[in-house]
C-alpha cells in the first residue's frame, strides 16, 4: 500500500502533510529515507519510522470507552456532545464510530471501532451478542415484574425477547439483553409501571467494562479483548 495512505488510515498525517514528511527526510522505509509519499510499502515486513518512531501498521482499531453522562452515541451532533469528542484528534481521524448506541444518559461500556463489518455482526440480532446493564429503578420491582420483563413484555407493539435479571435489592439489579431495541430497558420498565434512573452497559459480548477506566476516559481493546470480541480462538 502507498505510504501516505497507510499514515493517513492511521490518522496520523494527511496526504498532503506526508507529501512534505517525505520531502523532509523524515519518513524511512527500512530505514532509508523515501523522497516521496506515493512509495509503495509492505506494512507486514517493512518497517516504517517517522521522525525515528516505528508505525505500526493497524487497519481496524477497537477501542473501549467509559462513556459519561451527556453524551449522545454518534459520530457527529450539531448540537450535543458526541462519544468521539471524548478521544483525541489522531484517533478521530481513523474513521471510528460507536458500536450500538447508549442513551445520552446512560453510562459505561462503548465500543468504538471503524471496522464496520465485525460491527455489523456484533450489532445483528441473528448473533445473540449479550449486553449487561446495571440499573436503578425508581419503585420495587415484585418477583411477578421480573418474571414478566424475563419472558419479555410488550413495548409498545414489540414483544421483548427473554432476558435475565439478577436483583441486588428490590430496586437494583443486573439485565442481561442479546437485542437492542430503542430506549429498550426504559421502555420495559415502564412496561411494568416502573421507572429507570439509573443505567450503565459494563458488558458487551465478553468485554467487561475495564474498572480501573475513570468516566469519560478510553483505552485500546487489548489482543486478546480483540479475539474475544471478534470470536477469534
Ligand atoms: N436500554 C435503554 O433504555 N437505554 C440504553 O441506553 C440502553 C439500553
Amino acid at each position: 500500500m502507498r505510504i501516505d495512505k497507510l499514515l493517513s488510515e492511521m490518522g496520523i498525517a494527511t496526504r498532503t502533510e506526508s507529501a512534505k514528511l517525505a520531502r523532509q527526510g523524515k519518513l524511512l522505509v527500512n530505514g532509508a529515507p523515501v523522497g516521496r509519499a506515493d512509495t509503495h510499502v509492505n506494512p507486514d515486513t517493512d518497517i516504517v519510522t517517522l521522525c525515528g518512531e516505528v508505525i505500526e501498521y493497524k487497519k481496524f482499531v477497537y477501542i473501549m470507552l467509559n462513556k459519561p453522562e451527556g453524551y449522545v452515541s454518534a459520530t457527529d451532533d450539531e448540537r450535543e456532545k458526541t462519544v468521539l469528542d471524548l478521544l483525541p484528534e489522531k484517533e478521530r481521524r481513523r474513521g471510528l464510530f460507536p458500536c450500538g448506541r447508549l442513551d445520552k444518559n446512560t453510562l459505561g461500556l462503548v465500543i468504538l471501532t471503524n471496522d464496520g463489518d465485525s460491527a455489523h455482526k456484533l450489532l445483528s440480532p441473528k448473533h445473540h451478542v449479550s449486553k449487561v446493564y446495571k440499573f436503578k429503578a425508581k419503585l420495587p420491582l415484585s418477583l411477578s415484574d421480573k418474571e414478566s420483563l424475563e419472558a419479555g413484555v410488550d413495548i409498545g407493539g414489540y414483544f421483548t425477547k427473554p432476558c435475565k435479571i439478577t436483583l441486588y435489592s428490590e430496586t437494583e439489579g443486573e439485565i442481561t439483553l442479546t437485542e437492542g431495541k430503542y430506549h429498550q430497558i426504559k421502555r420495559m420498565l415502564e412496561a411494568v409501571n416502573n421507572k429507570i434512573t439509573y443505567l450503565e452497559r459494563i458488558s458487551f459480548g465478553a468485554i467487561a467494562l475495564d474498572p480501573t477506566l475513570a468516566r469519560g476516559e478510553w483505552r485500546y481493546l487489548t489482543n486478546e479483548e480483540e479475539n474475544l470480541l471478534l470470536q477469534k480462538k
